[in-house]
C-alpha cells in the first residue's frame, strides 16, 4: 500500500488549484439517473469516490464517457452520463459498503423506475450514520419500504406524490435524496429544515438546469413542484470548499503565502472568520483566495462544528492540527458526528496536547510537533496528519493513503509545487 512521506518545516509559497467538490459531484452523478437524456458534468475531480460512484451507475445501466484530465489545474474532467435504459435497480452491498454516498441513488431510482433495492450503508469510522431521515422522507412521498437482509427494499406502487417533509435534524444526504425524488413526483413537496450546504444548492441548480422547479435554493425551506420528466444539461461542479479550507489551514500551520485558485471566498465564510481570528490573512483575488501567514504561529481560537453556514465538520480534524501548533489553548466542539475525534491519538503521537471531554477537545498549542509514522481511519483525519507533518520536525510517514485518494486530488503534487517536502512512496 502507498504511503506518504513528509519532511516538515517548509513554508508554503505558490499557487494551488482547487478542484471541483467531491461532495457535490457524487449527488450530481446520481442525478444522471433522473433523465433519459445526457447529463454532462465538468470540473469533476479525479478521485477514488468518483470512480466508485461511476461503477455503481454503470451497473444500473448508465453509459458514460469521461473526457479531459485534471492535470494542469481546474476545469478538470467532464463526465457525460446517459441513463436512457436503467437495466438494474439494485445497489449491492459491495459498492455501498465502500462509499455511503451510494445511498443517493435511492431517490432517483424510485423517481425514474418506481422501485429500488439499495444496501443499508451501516456505520463507519466517524459515527453510526443512519439513513432513517432519507427513508421517512421517501415514505411521506408514498414509497413503501421494507428493511430485509441488510437491504432497503423500496417501491412506489402509485408513483411518488408531493408532501410536506419536516426534517427533525439537518441532513445533507436526506435533503439531496428527497429533492431528487420530489423533482419527478406528482405535485408539490416542501422540505423544511433542509440542509443549506453549497453542495445541496449545487445539486438544486443542476436539477433546475435539467427542468426541475425548485424554489428557496440556499435556504432551509425548499419547495419542489414535480414535473413529468427531466432533460439533459451541461453543468459545472462547484469548487471544493473543504479542499479550499484544508489548504488555507496548511498555510496557517506552515506559514508562507499561497493563492488558492478556482475557488470562492463565499463558500468558506465561517472558516475564514475563524482563521482571521487566529491571525491568518485571507483576501479574495480575481482567481480565488489569497492566504498568508507572515508572522509567527497562529493563535488558539474556539471552534464548534455546525451545519452550513456554520463551521464544517469536514474541517474539524484539520483545524485541530492547526490548533496543536498554535499559541495558547483552544476548544474544538464536534456537534455533527459522535465519533469524529479518531485523529486525536495519532496527533498526540506527534506531540499534540489534546484532551477530549465528550464532544469537546481542549487543545493546548505547542511550538513543536515531531514527525512520526501515523495512520488514520478516515479522509479528513488522514489529511489532518498531513498538515501536522508539514509543520513537524523530522519525518512523518502517513499510512493508508487510500483514504486521502478518496477526497484529495493530487494532494502531494499540489503541496510539493508550493515547496513542501512531500513524496508518495509506492509499494
Ligand atoms: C455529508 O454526509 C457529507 N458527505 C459528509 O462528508 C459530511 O461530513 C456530512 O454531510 C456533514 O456535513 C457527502 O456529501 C457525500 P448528514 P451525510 O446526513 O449526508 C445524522 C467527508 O469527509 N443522520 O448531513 O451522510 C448523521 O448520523 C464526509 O467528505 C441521521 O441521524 O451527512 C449525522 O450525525 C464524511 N439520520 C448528521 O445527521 C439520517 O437519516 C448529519 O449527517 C441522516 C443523517
Amino acid at each position: 500500500m502507498d504511503r506518504i512521506r513528509i519532511r516538515g518545516g517548509k513554508r508554503l509559497e505558490g499557487t494551488i488549484p482547487i478542484s471541483g467538490a467531491k461532495n457535490a459531484s457524487l449527488p450530481l452523478m446520481a442525478a444522471g439517473l433522473l433523465t433519459e437524456d445526457t447529463l454532462s458534468l465538468s470540473n469533476l475531480p479525479h478521485l477514488a469516490d468518483i470512480v466508485t460512484m461511476a461503477n455503481l451507475l454503470v451497473q444500473h445501466g448508465v453509459s458514460m464517457e469521461m473526457n479531459g484530465h485534471a492535470e494542469g489545474g481546474h476545469g478538470g474532467r467532464v463526465i457525460s452520463l446517459s441513463a436512457a435504459n436503467i437495466t438494474n435497480t439494485q445497489a449491492p452491498y459491495d459498492l455501498v459498503r465502500k462509499m455511503r454516498a451510494s445511498v443517493l441513488v435511492l431517490g432517483p431510482l424510485l423517481a425514474r423506475c418506481g422501485e429500488a433495492v439499495v444496501s443499508l450503508p451501516g456505520g463507519c469510522a466517524i459515527g453510526t450514520r443512519p439513513v432513517d431521515l432519507h427513508l421517512k422522507g421517501l415514505e411521506a412521498l408514498g414509497v413503501e419500504i421494507e428493511l430485509e437482509e441488510g437491504y432497503i427494499k423500496a417501491h412506489a406502487p402509485n408513483g411518488l406524490k408531493g408532501a410536506h417533509v419536516v426534517f427533525p435534524m439537518v441532513s445533507v444526504g436526506a435533503t439531496e435524496n428527497l429533492m431528487m425524488a420530489a423533482s419527478l413526483a406528482e405535485g408539490e413537496t416542501v422540505l423544511t429544515n433542509a440542509a443549506r450546504e453549497p453542495e445541496v444548492s449545487d445539486l438544486a441548480h443542476c436539477l433546475v438546469a435539467m427542468g426541475a422547479q425548485i424554489e428557496g435554493i440556499g435556504s432551509d425551506t425548499l419547495t419542489i413542484t414535480g414535473v413529468p420528466r427531466l432533460g439533459g444539461a451541461i453543468y459545472s461542479v462547484v469548487p471544493d470548499r473543504i479542499e479550499t479550507g484544508t489548504y488555507a489551514m496548511a498555510v496557517a500551520i506552515t506559514g508562507g503565502e499561497v493563492e488558492l485558485t478556482g475557488t470562492r471566498m463565499d463558500l468558506i465564510e465561517s472558516v475564514t472568520e475563524v482563521l482571521l481570528r487566529a491571525g491568518l490573512e485571507m483576501s479574495e483575488t480575481e482567481s480565488g483566495v489569497l492566504v498568508r501567514r507572515s508572522g509567527d504561529r497562529v493563535k488558539g481560537v474556539d471552534v464548534m462544528t455546525e451545519p452550513f453556514p456554520g463551521f464544517p465538520t469536514d474541517l474539524q480534524a484539520q483545524m485541530m492540527a492547526v490548533m496543536s501548533c498554535a499559541e495558547g489553548a483552544s476548544m474544538i466542539t464536534e456537534t455533527i458526528f459522535e465519533n469524529r475525534f479518531m485523529h486525536v491519538p495519532e496527533l498526540s503521537r506527534m506531540g499534540a496536547n489534546v484532551h477530549v471531554h465528550g464532544a469537546s477537545a481542549i487543545v493546548r498549542g505547542s511550538p513543536h510537533l515531531t514527525g512520526a509514522e501515523v495512520m488514520a481511519t478516515d479522509l479528513r483525519a488522514s489529511v489532518s496528519l498531513v498538515l501536522a507533518g508539514l509543520a513537524a520536525e523530522g519525518e512523518t510517514i502517513i499510512n493508508r493513503v487510500y483514504h486521502l485518494d478518496r477526497g484529495y486530488e493530487r494532494l502531494e503534487e499540489k503541496l510539493a509545487a508550493c515547496g513542501a517536502d512531500i513524496t508518495r512512496l509506492k509499494d
